[in-house]
């Protein structure tokens, strides 16, 4: 991810977007955990914080607001007060500022800020709540924000507002954005960078136009095929369903519902490739397609 950018992360129900999220942030619910890999925020591997350190990271350097707010806040607080609470326990703010600041950000979010604040999370409307939690992601100042389908129960009006405040956010406050949704349209009106994810792996990352333009993964393509911004009257839905992530077929995990599988894909992982710059795709038809062409420009 890069400062003051915006990546989305699609990929159907299942592929492991959320899993991703919580990941980052060290909050797989057991009995998950993380086996390997690495998250490096600056030159820090998240995963070798001590707990403390890893909760000053979550809030103020890494925030997360879920699809499902009515688990963000505690249910018998009012919502004005959890925002406080929350706030003064990442900042020292003289009395009243951290009220003045949700206020603030919660009408910059088109919420009656004082009707909300002073309401219980009960009261208020699934839309009301979920701009509320971005409101408190928000105050805190995070370096990246993670929204996990945050957006996507929005009505389409109320959508386009948030998706605008997010991205003039992401100019003014020099935070990035990690935008996970199956909502392909809204990715495309808020995000630069968009990462597909298929099976627990990204299958293909690049600018957003150009992969919505000329998709190479085989995966990328059904996914753009399927939805209705993009094929309007001519959608194709993806053949199959998505593997179950713990028994993972060898080879590329899209070979059994791919329809140009070939021979090499059921015996080994595709790695990552680059085929431009900053676009990468893991997938063997598009490395032997590449190599056929610089074989046939060379000769
Ligand atoms: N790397 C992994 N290894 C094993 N299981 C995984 C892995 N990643 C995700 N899962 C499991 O796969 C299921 C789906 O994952 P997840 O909830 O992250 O999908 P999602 O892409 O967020 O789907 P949705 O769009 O429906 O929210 C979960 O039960 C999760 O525990
Ligand atoms: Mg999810």
């Amino acid at each position: 991810m890069k400062e003051g950018r915006c990546l989305a992360l699609i990929g159907e129900s299942g592929a492991g977007k959320s899993i991703t999220a919580l990941s980052l942030l060290r909050i797989v619910p057991p009995p998950g955990k993380i086996t390997g890999g690495e998250v490096i925020l600056d030159n820090r591997d998240l995963l070798k914080l001590g707990k403390e350190e890893m909760r000053l990271v979550r809030g103020e350097e890494l925030a997360l607001v879920f699809q499902d707010s009515l688990s963000t806040f505690n249910p018998v607080r009012t919502v004005g007060g959890h925002i406080c609470e929350t706030i003064n326990a990442h900042r020292r703010l003289p009395n009243g500022q951290a009220k003045e600041m949700a206020l603030e950000k919660m009408a910059d979010l088109g919420l009656p800020a004082g009707r909300v604040f002073r309401s219980f999370p009960f009261q208020l409307s699934g839309g009301m709540r979920q701009r509320a939690a971005l409101a408190m992601a928000l105050c805190l100042h995070p370096r990246i924000l993670i929204t996990d389908e945050a957006t996507t129960s929005l009505d389409v009006t109320l959508q386009a507002q948030v998706l605008h405040y997010l991205k003039k956010h992401l100019e003014d406050c020099c935070m990035s954005i990690l935008f996970i949704t199956h909502d392909l349209a809204a990715a495309a009106a808020v995000a630069d960078q968009v990462a597909v994810i298929y099976a627990g792996r990204i299958v293909e990352k690049g600018q957003l136009k150009k992969v919505f333009k000329q998709p190479l993964h085989p995966y990328t393509q059904a996914l753009l095929r399927s939805h209705p911004s993009f094929c309007p009257g001519t959608l194709k839905p993806i053949q199959g369903s998505p593997p179950d992530l713990a028994l993972l077929p060898e080879g590329c995990s899209f070979y059994p519902r791919c329809p140009e599988a070939a021979g090499i894909c059921l015996s080994r992982v595709p790695e990552m490739l680059e085929v431009d710059s900053g676009r990468q795709v893991a997938c063997h038809l598009v490395k032997s397609a590449i190599l056929t062409k610089g074989e046939i420009a060379a000769s």
